[in-house]
């Protein structure tokens, strides 16, 4: 068998004798991450327009799905309603968005997953920024102390993400429903289909093909078992959630941008900037 001598530590931070483009991973996963936060935070701090309402939909942005707060009357547009008040415990002198009390579920389930603990260890905090790359650290205290132990907490987040698909597929159904154009939000409903419908469908069907390949559930399914050929149904789970499992970084990323994407589209609707095609 061959073998290849790559020292771990070869100097400082960076140096190596690697001499392939190692670099170039890590630095388009940092402005992957640095595009996505940075549209994140500007869509939860505007509060707004995150319910499309024109033309008798009802499209509600996934970031901010479930709808926490009352529910303003519809803006004078008539394509959004009003951000309700918000809950009275939060701080007067913090600025509220009913996001920032959603996305705290399932950003712990992303920043805690495998996969990305592996592409932002490497991408943001250089430890190491690859394999047998020169690390900034001498120290390494691995993820069985503070802070990083809280990793640990990635299976009881999954719960949580499992949940919120659910969640989303109530809101894709609920797309589906419209109102007469100008009717009163809550006179009947009839059966439709537009642009909107199919891309909040969507949403909740990539977020399924990441969850379901989540380390911590084939572990549930049948990873923690010796022999899995004596229960046929857990073995066929257990080969699903693998299934998954190897593409779990593609559906990671594909997952992530497409609800910035969803988010984009219902308020670019709200705001009036785009029209929602009408399939049905
Ligand atoms: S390991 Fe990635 S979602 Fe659980």
């Amino acid at each position: 068998m061959s073998t290849i001598d790559v020292p771990l530590k070869n100097g400082g931070f960076g140096s190596t004798r690697r001499t392939d483009n190692w670099w170039i991973e890590p630095l388009v996963v940092f402005f992957c991450y640095l595009a996505f936060i940075v549209y994140s935070n500007w869509a939860v701090f505007q509060a707004k327009d995150y319910h499309y309402v024109g033309n008798g939909a009802d499209y509600l942005s996934p970031m901010y799905s479930p709808m926490l707060t009352e529910e303003g009357p519809v803006a004078a547009s008539g394509l959004t309603t009003a951000p309700g008040p918000a809950p009275s415990f939060w701080p007067r002198f913090i600025p509220f968005s009913p996001a920032m009390l959603i996305l705290v579920f399932p950003l712990a389930f992303r920043f805690s997953c495998y996969y990305y603990r592996g592409a932002y260890y490497k991408a943001w905090w250089l430890d190491p920024v690859s394999c047998a790359v020169g690390e900034p650290r001498k120290k390494y205290l691995g993820e069985k102390y503070f802070p990083l132990i809280v990793q640990n907490l990635h299976r009881y987040a999954l719960y949580f993400a499992i949940i919120f698909i659910a969640l989303l597929a109530y809101d894709g159904w609920k797309s589906l429903w419209f109102t007469a154009p100008g009717a009163d939000l809550d006179s009947p409903r009839h059966f439709g289909v537009g642009l909107g419908s199919l891309i909040l469908i969507l949403n909740p069907i990539l977020l399924s093909l990441y969850t379901f390949g989540c380390h911590s559930l084939r572990h549930l399914v049948g990873g923690r078992k010796d022999v899995m050929s004596d229960n046929s149904t857990r073995k066929k789970c257990y080969d699903c959630v693998s299934g998954l499992n190897k593409k779990h970084m593609m559906w990671a990323w594909i997952s992530m941008f497409y609800v910035g994407f969803v988010d984009l589209y219902v308020r670019m609707c709200s705001s009036g900037a785009w029209h929602d095609l009408r399939i049905l």
